[in-house]
């Protein structure tokens, strides 16, 4: 059996994300980990909070929190919501932990005693006021290009054209309201990427099964005109990992932290740390260190099209930079974007569905085989209500839920609640095993190549067969004619049902539970033999009528819920 290490891009510690952002790493990186597990695979499934950086400072400040706390607080939200959605994480750690305060400090020291680390001088907004050196972020100003009144150092949000802190007129510091701001020269540190340009190439190179989405990504990064520049990673911020080599001062870097892409990525090493300090595992080494027995770990990254430069480029070179043994990524899985009814998911606007709300409004389920079998993988995709409604009503209520609620209920009112004896397979049913047999057959291979929208597509129609052979086997008349035929055919159907649930699982894992349980069975792992997986349930075998699966959503319901996402959160 193989060894997976999975890991999921670590969601921003300010806010509540989106489905969009779901969907885009944590969610099919789930899908991925609970096949590998029901695959009888060792996984180490991993995620955290990204935690540092000027959008965590500034998220704090509005919300009126030291940023400690504020950050401890988010994370737990975060955690709450993660297990709403049924996100099998082994440990959802924190980049701010010890675990990756020590480790980032580590490979800065590694670096620098491999050459790879410069001092630059560069001259910084600071603030006499505020006692310290201001980000882009905050600086406020009127915008040189619209007027606009409040156009940010970075960015106007006006025009969206992007600025410098110098281009602004009336600058001030978005902390104090402070306009005596003066331009002083700092020093920061910069990771020589360009020395590495050449090793990380021939490393992306020899990538020749990872999707095009990733690797054009990669390449153009690579060898654009402001290609693998070097690049600074070191901030004057108070909130993150203090600049240090190992345990030792940075002669120069006092009061000055790591930006927060160079630790975050050192985060999913930290993590499995984490994970063996919470007592969860006892060795993180066979994980991570190739030395140690990790180079037959096959590792597995998930995220976003906008994070792939750091993890193609950033993070490889950290760790091809640090010298040691540390296990690089096998295969990364990037994702396009999810749109939300005819525009953009937008967090400061409030527009879309986030993730605390879907689940005040529907199960997680619902949500998970929507957005999974919608998955933004070949290009961007968009959420409507109209085909939310649709799938949900069609797939799951129609589909699935139907086939196991007629099953369950004509067996219960015509043989009693148990499996029924009796009758022999035919033609029908062997038709219907080798069906079955072809489509599982692809619907594994779709879930190993992590073609997510194929694996629901072929999973559909899976559930599509379960139908088409009750309305044609009819048990409800046959059992006028031949109660012993009609026994096999439920027999048969309740023995697909548990099927479906192990096939199901990894894409609706609450439902998959309710089948299981209504059948009084416990999981007994993935199928080989399709005809002996449809005998597991024996003649007498007692079952549960379960509860509706899944409930259909109404128009009313469907216009409500437009209106009530189109924008402005509360
Ligand atoms: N927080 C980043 C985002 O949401 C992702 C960080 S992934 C890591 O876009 F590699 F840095 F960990
Ligand atoms: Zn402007």
């Amino acid at each position: 059996m193989a060894r997976h290490l999975i890991t999921s891009a670590i969601p921003y510690i300010n806010g509540i994300k989106h489905l969009g952002n779901l969907v885009g790493s944590q969610l099919p990186a789930d899908l991925f980990a609970r096949y590998c597990r029901a695959r009888g695979h060792e996984v180490l499934f991993l995620c955290a909070t990204d935690e540092h950086g000027t959008p965590a400072e500034l998220a704090a400040a509005k919300a009126g929190k030291p940023v400690a706390e504020y950050c401890a607080e988010m994370h737990g939200v975060q955690a709450r919501i993660a297990e709403g959605f049924r996100l099998s994480f082994d440990h959802f750690g924190r980049s701010s932990s010890p675990q990756n305060h020590r480790l980032t400090q580590h490979f800065a020291k590694r670096l620098h005693e491999e050459g790879l680390i410069r001092e630059v001088s560069e001259t910084q907004m600071y603030s006499p006021t505020d006692g310290r050196f201001l980000p882009d972020r905050y600086i406020e100003g009127t915008c040189p290009n619209c007027g606009f009144e409040s156009a940010r150092g970075d960015q106007c949000d006006n025009c969206t054209k992007q600025l410098d802190p110098v281009d602004l007129i009336n600058p001030r510091s978005v902390i104090s309201g402070a306009t005596d701001l003066e331009m002083r020269e700092t020093k920061h540190l910069y990771l020589c990427q360009s020395k590495m340009k050449d090793e990380l190439e021939a490393w992306i190179d020899s990538k020749t099964d990872w999707p095009i989405l990733t690797t054009s990504i990669a390449k153009k990064w690579l060898n654009d005109g402001d290609g693998l520049q070097d690049r600074g990673i070191t901030r004057d911020l108070d909130w993150g990992i203090p600049v240090r080599r190992g345990d030792e001062d940075w002669p120069g870097m006092e009061g000055k932290v790591f930006y927060v892409w160079f630790d975050a990525p050192i985060e999913y090493i930290a993590c499995a740390q984490e994970w063996v300090d919470a007592g969860k595992g006892a060795d993180w080494q066979r994980w991570w260190r190739t030395d140690k027995g990790a180079d037959d770990v096959r590792y597995t990254q998930f995220m976003g099209k906008d994070n792939v430069p750091f993890h193609t480029l950033s993070f490889p070179a950290t760790i091809l930079g640090s010298a040691e043994p540390w296990k690089l990524v096998d295969y990364i899985k990037s994702f396009n974007y999810l749109n939300y009814d005819g525009g953009q998911f937008s967090t400061s606007r409030g527009r879309g569905v986030f993730m605390d709300q879907a689940l005040e409004i529907l199960p997680a389920d619902y949500w998970r085989w929507w957005l999974l079998s919608h998955a933004p993988e070949s290009s961007d995709s968009e959420f409507t209500w109209e085909n939310f409604q649709a799938s949900v009503n069609k797939d799951l209520a129609d589909v699935l839920g139907n086939f196991v609620s007629r099953v369950t209920k004509f067996c219960r009112s015509k043989f009693g609640e148990a499996v029924p004896e009796g009758g022999a397979h035919g033609p029908a049913e062997e038709a219907l095993l080798a069906a079955l047999a072809t489509r599982i057959r692809a619907y594994e291979g779709h879930m190993e190549a992590m073609e997510v929208r194929k694996s629901a597509a072929e999973l559909r129609a899976i559930w599509v067969l379960g139908n088409e052979y009750l309305q044609e086997a009819a048990p409800w008349s046959t059992f006028k004619t031949d109660p012993e035929q009609a026994a096999m055919q439920v027999r048969l159907a309740l023995n697909l049902i548990r099927l479906y649930a192990v096939l199901s699982a990894p894409f609706i894992p609450d439902a998959a539970a309710s089948m299981l349980a209504a059948l009084r069975t416990p999981e007994r792992g993935w199928p080989g033999d399709v005809a002996t997986a449809l005998e597991a349930l024996k003649p007498g075998h007692g079952f549960d009528v379960p509860e509706v699966l899944f409930s259909k959503i109404t128009d009313e319901a469907r216009e409500d819920w437009q209106v009530r996402f189109a924008g402005v959160r509360g």
